[in-house]
């Protein structure tokens, strides 16, 4: 059995065997701690608080002590917030198997030989290797969807399901700063999503290289009810947030093919202007037959010994629906 297979099998067994137990006794359920101390694979390690894990500060916990501390999660150090308490335990597990044999005299002896003393790192959760599922249930303890609405869908999403960690996107000690802030996301997301790049410098595009407008205008990185991670319920709601008058409802509709901005459209970018699919006139002659035209501009007529005209929207200039009827009173989407 795979690490991974082990870990969830003992999380199963832990749960079913707490479950019972609970409706028989009505015990309190174990707290949630105590699935980071089954990750370390030691009961016998314990929490002993931010102040303890650092009082013999060894090389890298000045910068990120100093950031974390600085951070909305560090500030909720206190109860008083009445928000669960986030320390380095939180993350990295109980603390004290790291910190059992730096006594002040171990400290001091290093100093003097020049060392830099070392806690026990090994004895923490190796969070580098943890499968992605695990890695993302130790932030998910806390973010549950009731406290971040925003991961309702989280469980469900292609990320998750892909194996993509909170940790991957959020780098909790780069900085004090744990939000993710839209220009940031070009990058971000640029690292696993290499062929999207190339989409936008198609000569039509999104705005997004110009950073007018971003990735998670329309999507949402935590899942949503739609497919392909997107920030509204669907396609043409996702697109109208922007583009509102092609909303409608109109008195002459585009059939349902508006309820769905894909049938025409390219959302990244493309080589046909306008984010078009196909360039006209084959973008239409995928569902239409072509027709003849007397004249550009002449009597508004369809007339078989006339010109076949290639842009078709000269002329059905509101494609995406209109009020107006065509001459012949009906909706053919010329005015
Ligand atoms: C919200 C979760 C979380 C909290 C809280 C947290 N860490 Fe971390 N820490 C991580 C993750 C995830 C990594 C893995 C590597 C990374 O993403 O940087 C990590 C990595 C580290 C590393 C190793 C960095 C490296 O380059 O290998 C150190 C040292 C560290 N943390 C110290 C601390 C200290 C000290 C605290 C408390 C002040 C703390 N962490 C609090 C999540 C956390
Ligand atoms: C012990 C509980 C706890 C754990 C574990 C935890 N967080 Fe948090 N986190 C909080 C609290 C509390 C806040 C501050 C209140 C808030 O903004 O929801 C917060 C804030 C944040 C924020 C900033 C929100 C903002 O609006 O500023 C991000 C991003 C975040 N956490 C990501 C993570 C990630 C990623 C992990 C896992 C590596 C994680 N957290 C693990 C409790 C936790
Ligand atoms: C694919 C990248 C990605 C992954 C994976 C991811 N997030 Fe986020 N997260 C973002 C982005 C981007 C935002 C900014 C809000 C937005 O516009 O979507 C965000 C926002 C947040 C916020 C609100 C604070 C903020 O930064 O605005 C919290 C809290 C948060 N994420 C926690 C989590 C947790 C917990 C997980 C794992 C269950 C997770 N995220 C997984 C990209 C990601
Ligand atoms: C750590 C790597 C990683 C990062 C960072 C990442 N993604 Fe993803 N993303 C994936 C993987 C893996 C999938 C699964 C499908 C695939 O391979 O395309 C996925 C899927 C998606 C999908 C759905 C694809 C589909 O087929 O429906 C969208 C949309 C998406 N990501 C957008 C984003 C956005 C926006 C960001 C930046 C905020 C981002 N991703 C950051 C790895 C990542
Ligand atoms: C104007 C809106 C919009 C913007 C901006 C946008 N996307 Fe998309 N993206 C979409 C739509 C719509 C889909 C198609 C979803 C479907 O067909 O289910 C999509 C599909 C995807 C997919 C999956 C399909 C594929 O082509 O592989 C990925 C991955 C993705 N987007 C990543 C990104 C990344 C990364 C960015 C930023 C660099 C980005 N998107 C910016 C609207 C957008
Ligand atoms: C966050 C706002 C936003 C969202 C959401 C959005 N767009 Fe756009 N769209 C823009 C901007 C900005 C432009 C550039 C306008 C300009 O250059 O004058 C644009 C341009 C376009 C163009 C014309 C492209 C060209 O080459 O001139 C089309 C077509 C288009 N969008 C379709 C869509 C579709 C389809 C969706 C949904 C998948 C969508 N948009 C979602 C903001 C948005
Ligand atoms: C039946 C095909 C078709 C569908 C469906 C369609 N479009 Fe278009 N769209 C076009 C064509 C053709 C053009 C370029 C000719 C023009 O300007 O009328 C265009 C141009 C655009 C433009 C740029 C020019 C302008 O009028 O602002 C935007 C923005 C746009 N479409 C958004 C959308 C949105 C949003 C949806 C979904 C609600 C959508 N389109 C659905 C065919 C379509
Ligand atoms: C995805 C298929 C699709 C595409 C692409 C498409 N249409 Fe349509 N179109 C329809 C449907 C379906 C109707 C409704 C037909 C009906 O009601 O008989 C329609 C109706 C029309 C009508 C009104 C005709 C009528 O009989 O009421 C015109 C005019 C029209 N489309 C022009 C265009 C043009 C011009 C393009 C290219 C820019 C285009 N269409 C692209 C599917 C499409
Ligand atoms: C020179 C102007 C012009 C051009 C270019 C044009 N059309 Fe038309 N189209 C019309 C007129 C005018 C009507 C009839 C309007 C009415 O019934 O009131 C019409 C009617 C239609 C109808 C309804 C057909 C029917 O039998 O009633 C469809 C479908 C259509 N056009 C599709 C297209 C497609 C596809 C193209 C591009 C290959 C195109 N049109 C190019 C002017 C044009």
């Amino acid at each position: 059995m795979s690490y991974r297979a082990i870990l969830l099998s003992v999380l199963a067994l832990v749960l079913v065997s707490v479950g019972c137990e609970a409706l028989r006794t009505s015990r309190p359920i174990m707290p949630v701690r105590e699935y980071e101390k089954m990750i370390v694979g030691r009961f016998d390690a314990n929490y002993i608080g931010t102040d303890n894990c650092l009082r013999a500060c060894h090389h890298h916990d000045d910068k990120v002590k100093r950031d974390f501390e600085a951070s909305t999660m560090g500030a909720q150090m206190s109860s008083k917030s009445g928000l669960p308490i986030v320390d380095c335990e939180s993350c990295h597990g109980p603390g004290s198997l790291a910190v059992e044999g730096l006594t002040i005299e171990k400290v001091e002896d290093d100093r003097k030989q020049g060392k830099q003393t070392e806690c026990d790192y090994k004895t923490f959760i190796d969070l580098k290797e943890l499968p992605s599922p695990a890695m993302s249930l130790i932030c998910l303890k806390c973010h549950t969807a009731n406290a971040t609405f925003n991961l309702h869908q989280w469980n469900a999403s292609e990320h998750a399901v892909s194996d993509v960690s909170c940790s991957d996107c959020h780098r909790i000690h780069a900085g004090p700063d744990l939000i993710v802030r839209p220009r940031e996301t070009f990058d971000m997301c640029y690292k696993c999503h290499e062929k999207i790049r190339a989409e936008f410098a198609l000569p039509s595009h999104h705005p997004v290289p110009e950073k007018e407008v971003t990735c998670t205008d329309c999507h949402n990185s935590h899942g949503g009810v739609a497919e392909g991670l997107l920030r509204k319920n669907d396609i043409k709601a996702t697109c109208t947030q922007c583009h509102a008058e092609k909303e409608g409802p109109f008195v002459f509709e585009h059939a349902d093919t508006m309820e769905d901005c894909m049938a025409c459209h390219e959302s990244h970018g493309t080589v046909n202007d306008n984010l078009l699919k196909q360039g006209e006139p084959f973008l239409c002659l995928q569902c239409h037959e072509g027709h003849f035209v007397r004249a550009m501009g002449g009597p508004s007529t369809i007339e078989s010994k006339s010109a076949f005209y290639t842009r078709c929207t000269d002329c059905h200039s509101t494609i995406h629906g209109t009020d107006i009827p065509s001459a012949t009173g009906k909706g053919r989407f010329t005015q």
